[in-house]
């Protein structure tokens, strides 16, 4: 089946993103972590593909993103990288990558990019960031930024809530967002954050922001994959629009599989192999000397 819109046929690159915003026009991102989804999100006219690190959450079942590892990011974006020619291609620093010094945070991000085929690496915070994304701007490394709810600060926060709601907290936001544009970040992706705050930041900002559950005046919308097809287990945060049930196929096809193997509905003749015409079954039978 091919998904590729004819209308979205060049490849997506950092400087794409400017000239969107320029035109007011809306770009997209969604998370891949293997070769089919990538396939699928690339072929579908996805701008960009983000690796991003709620692989903790939505395929390892960690239960949060603190322990992915860059292995676990490296080797899931080169199964990306495979998938996807038209789309951005983004790679998350998990966790513990970038927050041991300058040097170390560089390393890893041109692993990421040298052997994984990112085209660019995101990190969270805020104004503590800052440095680290112009060493990085330096080093030709493309960053994404990401304040608001940072989910890898999950336990100094307390849990994934609103970021940004007191006049106070919001003034913040809005200033880490600018150093970081300042620090020559490309895009700065603003999670659960109001509306509101998200929309000054919009208008302040000359890169993009990247929203998720931070309403609909961002430049770009993203959202987890496993959310939007329904791939996933538990609540989800109220941002989370559902347009598929994947789980719901998955468990059909395998309840009805195991229904027709059990009944010996499967597999079929046709469904399997037979001997050629020159080797009779009987005589074969008979020729196994026990
Ligand atoms: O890891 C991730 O998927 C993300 C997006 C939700 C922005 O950081």
């Amino acid at each position: 089946m091919a998904y590729l819109k004819p209308d979205k046929p060049e490849k997506v690159y950092v400087p794409a993103l400017r000239a969107a915003k320029e035109k007011s026009e809306k770009l997209v991102c969604l998370t891949a972590y293997d070769y089919p989804t990538a396939r699928i999100v690339d072929e579908a006219g996805v701008d960009i593909i983000l690796v991003g690190d709620s692989m903790g959450n939505v395929i390892h079942g960690y239960g949060n993103t603190i322990p992915v590892s860059v292995e676990e990011i490296l080797s899931a974006t080169k199964a990306v990288k495979r998938g996807a020619s038209r789309a951005l291609l983004v790679a998350d620093m998990p966790y513990g990558s970038y927050h041991t010094g300058d040097n170390k945070a560089v390393r890893n991000a041109l692993k990421l990019m040298k052997y994984g085929g990112a085209e660019a690496v995101k990190l969270e915070g805020g104004r503590n960031r800052v440095d680290l994304v112009k060493r990085l701007v330096d080093e030709e490394i493309p960053v994404m930024a990401h304040i608001g709810l940072t989910p890898q600060s999950v336990h100094k926060l307390g849990g994934y809530r609103v970021q940004g709601k007191t006049t106070d907290d919001a003034k913040r936001l809005i200033e880490d967002a600018k150093r970081l544009e300042d620090a020559g970040a490309f895009a700065i992706v603003l999670e659960l954050v109001p509306r509101e705050v998200a929309a000054i930041i919009t208008e302040e900002l000359t890169i993009s922001t990247v929203g998720i559950g931070a309403g609909t005046n961002c430049d770009i919308q993203v959202l987890v994959l496993h959310d939007l097809i329904g791939f996933t287990f538990g609540r989800q945060p109220r941002f989370v629009r559902q347009y598929a049930n994947i789980s719901g196929v998955i468990t059909d096809a395998i309840t009805r599989w195991m229904d027709d193997v059990r009944s010996g509905n499967y597999p079929a003749e046709a469904e399997s192999y037979g001997l050629p015409e020159d080797v009779d079954a009987e005589e074969l039978k008979a020729s196994i000397p026990f």
